[in-house]
């Protein structure tokens, strides 16, 4: 009867900390790109499990991603981490809507294409 009460409680700890765990993720984790300065926006969302995706292309670096420039050149120590890209890659006068959008395919597409890994066709990266 011991054994059997300290598996229950043993459960209920597991169960715990799994809802725990989790529900820290779901607030945290990002899963898709879905830029806010897209209004009109002619494709879904972009699928995208922020965390995993890094680990598995084994970036290290946030500011692979989210970069900061001084004077024309990449800043080492520093991100701009929880800014959204169009925050800096703006649609300016006379910008056409594709200027956004080319920043991300060469940010994304470009890397995959260097590593030759990761997908690059439009339909892998945007699911109709
Ligand atoms: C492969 C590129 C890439 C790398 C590497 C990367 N991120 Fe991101 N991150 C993104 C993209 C894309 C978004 C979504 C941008 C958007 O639409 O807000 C994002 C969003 C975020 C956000 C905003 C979350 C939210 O709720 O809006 C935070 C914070 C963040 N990243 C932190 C980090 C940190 C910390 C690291 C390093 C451990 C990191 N990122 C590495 C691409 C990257
Ligand atoms: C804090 C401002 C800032 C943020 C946020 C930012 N960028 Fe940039 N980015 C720049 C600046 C400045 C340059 C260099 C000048 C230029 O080419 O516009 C640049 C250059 C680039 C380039 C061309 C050079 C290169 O690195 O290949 C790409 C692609 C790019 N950014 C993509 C992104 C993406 C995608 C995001 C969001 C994950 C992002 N940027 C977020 C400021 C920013
Ligand atoms: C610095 C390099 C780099 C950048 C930047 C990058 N990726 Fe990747 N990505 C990879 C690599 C490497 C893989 C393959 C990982 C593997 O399969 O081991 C990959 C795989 C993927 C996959 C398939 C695996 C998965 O996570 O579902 C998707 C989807 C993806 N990338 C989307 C994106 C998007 C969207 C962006 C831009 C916001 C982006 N990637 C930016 C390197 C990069
Ligand atoms: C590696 C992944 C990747 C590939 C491959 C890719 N895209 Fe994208 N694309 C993105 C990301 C990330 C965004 C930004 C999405 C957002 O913020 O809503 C984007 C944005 C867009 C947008 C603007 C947003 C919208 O829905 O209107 C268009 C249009 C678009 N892509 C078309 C294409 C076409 C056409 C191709 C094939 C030639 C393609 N993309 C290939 C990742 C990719």
């Amino acid at each position: 009867m011991k054994k059997r009460t300290m598996i229950i409680y043993a459960v209920i700890l597991l169960t715990g900390c799994m809802i725990a765990v989790m529900s820290g993720y779901s607030q945290e984790d990002v899963t898709t790109v879905e830029d806010s300065a897209f209004e009109n926006k002619m494709r879904p969302a972009v699928p995208f499990l922020h965390d995993q995706h890094n680990e598995m292309a084994e970036i290290d670096d946030c500011n692979v991603c989210h970069h900061v420039y001084e004077d024309g050149k990449p800043v080492e120590d520093d991100s701009s981490e929880g800014q959204e890209c169009s925050e800096c890659h703006t649609f300016n006068k006379g910008d056409t809507p594709m200027s956004l959008v080319n920043i991300y395919h060469l940010q994304c597409k470009g890397c995959h294409q260097k590593k030759k890994a990761g997908p690059i066709m439009c339909s892998e990266c945007h699911p109709r």
